[in-house]
């Protein structure tokens, strides 16, 4: 593997499992120290106890994090948004709680870390890069998924917008849309036969991704291999969203 972050500092969010704890794994892999953020500590204790280029903070953000969050992380050049919640429900049944918290966690969280970030780095010079973890359902709407599918693609358009007001300061903003990617999000749904073969059925490689394939178009967004890309959401689906 090569060493594109030697040197660097990414803080990372969801870092307790699926795609985060791959996205942790890879840039450490290539010489990253990173600060991994998640509300699971026993899972970040877990996963991080015996790595030392890992420091964990428990971090709920479906509250807003404090003003120093961000800086107080260290120099921190690589942001990387990859809490996310889905809260299945017919759109009738779905509550205000989950509503809010979705869009608390899935969109104000990255939003208000982005801002920290880039107050961050302005106070250094500038340069950096923020990844937001999208979907493929910031392009496609999924029953029962309302609140789910307008936070991604709100999230799209903020990675856009962001990225056209900080190129002139050097800091690049993309993001990765996931297809059916095999983590804890949807355990239930690939366990049972059935609703996993349905779902299969729309992906033209026929097989779900894994989170280090993720996490590697998250790497490369993330390295200066990369430098001339800003404001792209990447599709990692196995062509999914060719239809
Ligand atoms: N798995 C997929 O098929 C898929 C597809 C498209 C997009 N995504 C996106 O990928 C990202 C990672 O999801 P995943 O599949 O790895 O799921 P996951 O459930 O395995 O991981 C999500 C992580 O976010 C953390 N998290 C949730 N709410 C939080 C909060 N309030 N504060 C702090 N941390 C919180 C969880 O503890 C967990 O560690 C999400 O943004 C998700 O929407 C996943």
């Amino acid at each position: 593997m090569t060493e594109r972050f030697l040197g660097a500092t990414a803080l990372v969010t969801g870092a307790a499992g699926g795609i985060g704890a791959a996205v942790v794994e890879r840039l450490t892999g290539e010489g990253a120290r990173v600060v991994a953020v998640d509300r699971d500590a026993s899972a970040l204790a877990e996963l991080y106890r015996h790595r030392d280029a890992v420091t964990w903070r428990e971090c709920d953000l479906s509250e807003p994090v404090r003003d120093d969050f961000v800086a107080s992380a260290g120099d921190v050049s690589v942001l990387v948004n990859a809490a996310g919640i889905l809260r299945r429900s017919p759109f009738l049944d779905h509550s205000l709680t989950d509503w809010r918290e979705t869009c608390a966690v899935n969109l104000s969280a990255p939003h208000r870390l982005a801002q920290q970030f880039v107050r961050h780095r302005l106070g250094l010079g500038g340069g950096g890069a923020i990844v937001n973890v999208c979907s493929i359902e910031s392009f496609t709407a999924a029953p029962e998924h309302a609140a789910y599918t307008v936070t991604k693609s709100a999230l799209m358009m903020l990675t856009k917008a962001f990225a056209l007001e900080l190129a002139p300061h050097g800091i690049r903003v993309n993001a990765i849309a996931p297809g059916v990617t095999a983590t804890n999000m949807n355990a239930a749904l690939r366990s049972d036969p059935e609703r996993a073969a349905r779902l299969l059925s729309g992906v033209p490689m026929r097989r779900f991704g894994a989170p280090r394939e993720q996490a590697a178009t998250v790497a490369f967004l993330a390295s200066d291999e990369a430098s001339y890309i800003t404001g792209a959401v990447v599709p990692v689906d196995g062509g999914w969203l060719t239809r």
